[in-house]
């Protein structure tokens, strides 16, 4: 069996997809991602905790073929890239009872097409033997979809978390070893895939806290060997504090709109705030996504296309709004051609962005004086709600 021992009985039996950039087909892996299984064999019985994405099904069965029995198939999380393996592990083991949550019951029948007969629904708390070893299951609804749960290894002191704490990177190391490179993988992940469930992510944040583990063992990325690094992170991430920051995520398409980013910029630092630019036409969503983590404005920059922001905005606005950041502040900027409806086409996108709007600045084609003048009055007054908050 091609497996890496992590304590006594445990193993990790997962995968690594160093080649993948984008999941979802939108989110960029710049560091590709692992599919994590582990693998518990108990003195009775044996569990093993997600599986991995159905395209890398050779290569975990290679990891699986010397195995004589599976008792349980814990499934802590319906999707694919965990779950979608199970139909190829049912048909090696068909004596296997998969172990999800009680909402897991109906999203695995409808994905994967499982029989209800093989589904075996825990609730919050319980606890299942396995002779030397128990696992125990605590519900941490939205970590990623309304059914995940993480599963607790009293004996051996290891909490399994899914996606949760989670971080894509793919990597010969089994564990983070402090590396901040990994802490950084993870803060990508939370702003791309958790930052929408942050009210949720604190109580289950306040749920895993109860449990006493030395370990964490996501089902991505290395498993986390100094956990308090990962909880501390999560902590500050899902807190209602934001960073002296404004994030501006902007496109120009002939100089004007980044003229007048470039000054608002300027006035900015000059206010003593911190401005962190992403030209839409070049950047890695990931890193604005990472960036709208804890800033405490947004202001965007966008030109005029016939009447409404450029399409490239209008899809990193559709996003924002998807992702939910918890900045306070947004406005407006840009320039255009000969009419707009830049203002009210762009806000509509935004429904979810809970931020006090603190205006626009636009103007046909260069910024003059008295649009820079209301640029320069945009960064006092950014400048002044920053030092409210503080
Ligand atoms: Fe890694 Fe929500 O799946």
């Amino acid at each position: 069996m091609n497996a890496r021992l992590i304590k006594n009985g445990i193993y990790a039996v997962g995968v690594q997809d160093w080649s993948r950039r984008l999941f979802d087909s939108l989110i960029p892996l710049p560091d590709g991602t692992s599919y994590n299984s582990y693998l518990i064999r108990g003195s009775e019985k044996t569990a093993l905790i997600d599986t991995v994405d159905p395209a890398f099904w050779d290569e975990f069965w290679q990891n699986l073929q010397d195995l004589p029995r599976l008792d349980y198939i814990i499934s802590l999380h319906s999707e694919q890239d965990h779950s979608g393996s199970i139909p190829m592990l049912l048909e090696r083991f068909p004596e296997a009872v998969i172990i999800c949550s009680p909402k897991a019951k109906d999203l695995l029948g409808d994905h994967l097409l499982l029989p209800p007969a093989k589904l075996r629904a825990v609730a919050d708390s319980e606890t299942i033997s396995l002779g030397d070893k128990s696992l125990r299951f605590i519900h941490t609804p939205w970590v990623h979809w309304p059914e995940t749960m993480v599963a607790y290894l009293k004996e051996e002191k290891i909490l399994f978390s899914c996606d949760f704490l989670g971080s894509h990177s793919a990597s010969s190391d089994l564990y983070d070893n402090d590396d901040p490179a990994v802490l950084e993988a993870a803060k990508r992940y939370y702003a791309e895939i958790m930052m929408p469930f942050r009210t949720q992510i604190r109580s289950n944040l306040k749920k895993v806290r109860e449990v006493d583990f030395d370990l964490v063992a996501p089902s991505h990325g290395p498993i986390w060997n100094h956990p308090e690094k990962i909880l501390a992170a999560y902590e500050g991430w899902v807190s209602d504090k934001v960073q002296n920051k404004v994030v501006i995520p902007f496109i120009s398409m002939h100089g004007s709109t980044a003229k007048m980013v470039d000054y608002l910029s300027k006035e900015l630092i000059r206010q003593g705030v911190k401005v962190e630019l992403f030209d839409l036409a070049v950047t890695d969503i990931g890193k604005l996504a990472m960036a709208l983590v804890d800033a405490a404005t947004i202001v965007i920059g966008s030109p005029t296309v016939h009447v409404g922001p450029h399409p490239g905005v209008a899809s990193a606005a559709i996003l924002a709004n998807a992702i939910k950041p918890k900045a306070r502040y947004a406005a407006l900027i840009g320039s255009y051609g000969w009419a707009t409806k830049v203002v009210e086409n762009t806000l509509a996108l935004l429904p979810n962005l809970k931020a006090e709007i603190l205006g626009s600045v636009i103007c046909k084609g260069e910024a003059k004086e008295p649009a820079k003048q209301e640029l320069k009055a945009l960064a006092e007054l950014i400048a002044a709600k920053h030092k409210e908050l503080n």
